[in-house]
């Protein structure tokens, strides 16, 4: 299984647009320190791709990407489809920069179609340009695509919904769900959870399991979004665990066998920049900051 991370940033992405904060001036000043929106590119079959989450940076992202570049039709593109853990707009805004394909798999939850469907109008909208294909993200493995040998289910994670879409729909667990991607030659696998809101057992299980884990580091900590005036919750709050503390991740994937890496790093994290003090911390830990264009083999 072959794997490029498209982004590795939360939500604004690094350096947000309209943010002054320490984080986004030194990003400004020091290029090295971009990240884009948190993202992947995982190969389905030869030559054909899907993204796990459909960014505002989705064109610069293909663009970038040496395997995602259209070819050697005038209008052909290895880009199959979109595979979305949640309906967050940094996961879903993308979406509508894909209306020049003749058509392209979304494989979402239940939850999730229904919020792009119903909320943001995605089916209306862009039916007139191109035509989705949508397929049920469930718990039962299946191949991605028929012709492939890695397989995909979702774990799920919470009912925490986007803001555009308060009071939407049930409270599943599916509205937030971790990826579980299985190479069915090998049989080893891969958990991408940009978003976790509870450690649960279940996940637990899956992560024990797994030889890859990317997880959500949004947060270095639960009071970071109070310290620095963008939330009054605390991470958790947020359905965003932290790395350290009570409740933090680190702990727990530090006694996992698995490679783990965090991404989704929003730009109040220390960690987003490659240079801070804590990559030395994490490291003793035998935990990985993922970055941005990084090749992951499975
Ligand atoms: C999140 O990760 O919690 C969301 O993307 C936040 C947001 O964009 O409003
Ligand atoms: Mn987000
Ligand atoms: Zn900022």
């Amino acid at each position: 299984m072959l794997l490029q991370v498209l982004g590795t940033a939360a939500g604004g992405g690094l350096p947000q647009w309209n943010c002054a904060c320490p984080g986004c001036a030194g990003a400004r000043a020091h290029p090295h320190r971009r990240r884009r929106h948190a993202s992947l590119a995982l190969r389905a079959d030869e030559g054909r791709w899907y993204l796990v989450n459909a960014t505002p940076d989705i064109g610069d992202q293909i663009e970038d990407s040496h395997a995602l570049r259209p070819g050697p039709g005038p209008r052909e593109s290895p880009v199959a489809g979109v595979i979305l853990t949640d309906a967050e707009l940094d996961h879903t805004l993308g979406i509508a920069r894909l209306r020049e394909a003749d058509g392209f798999d979304i494989l979402a939850t239940g939850p999730v179609r229904d919020a792009l469907l119903g909320r943001l109008r995605l089916g209306e909208i862009l039916a007139p340009y191109t035509r989705i294909e949508w397929r049920e993200l469930g718990h039962e493995a299946e191949p991605l695509v028929k012709s492939g040998t890695v397989e995909i289910d979702a774990v799920p994670v919470s009912a925490k919904r986007p803001r555009y879409a308060t009071g939407a729909g049930s409270n599943e667990r599916t509205w937030v769900v971790a990826l579980r991607l299985r190479e069915t030659t090998t049989g080893r696998s891969l958990i991408y959870a940009p978003a976790l809101a509870r450690w649960t057992d279940e996940f637990q299980e899956a992560v024990e399991e797994a030889d890859c884990v990317i997880l959500d580091g949004t947060f270095w900590d639960d009071y970071e979004p109070a310290r620095t005036s963008i939330s009054a919750k605390t991470a958790t709050g947020m359905g965003h665990l932290p790395i350290v503390g009570p409740n933090g991740t680190a702990r727990r994937l530090s006694g996992l066998d698995a490679r783990c890496l965090y991404t989704h790093l929003n730009n109040t994290n220390p960690l987003a920049d490659p240079d801070a003090p804590q990559h030395a911390l994490l490291g003793e830990w035998g935990l990985e900051v993922a970055a941005d264009r990084m090749v992951i083999e499975l």
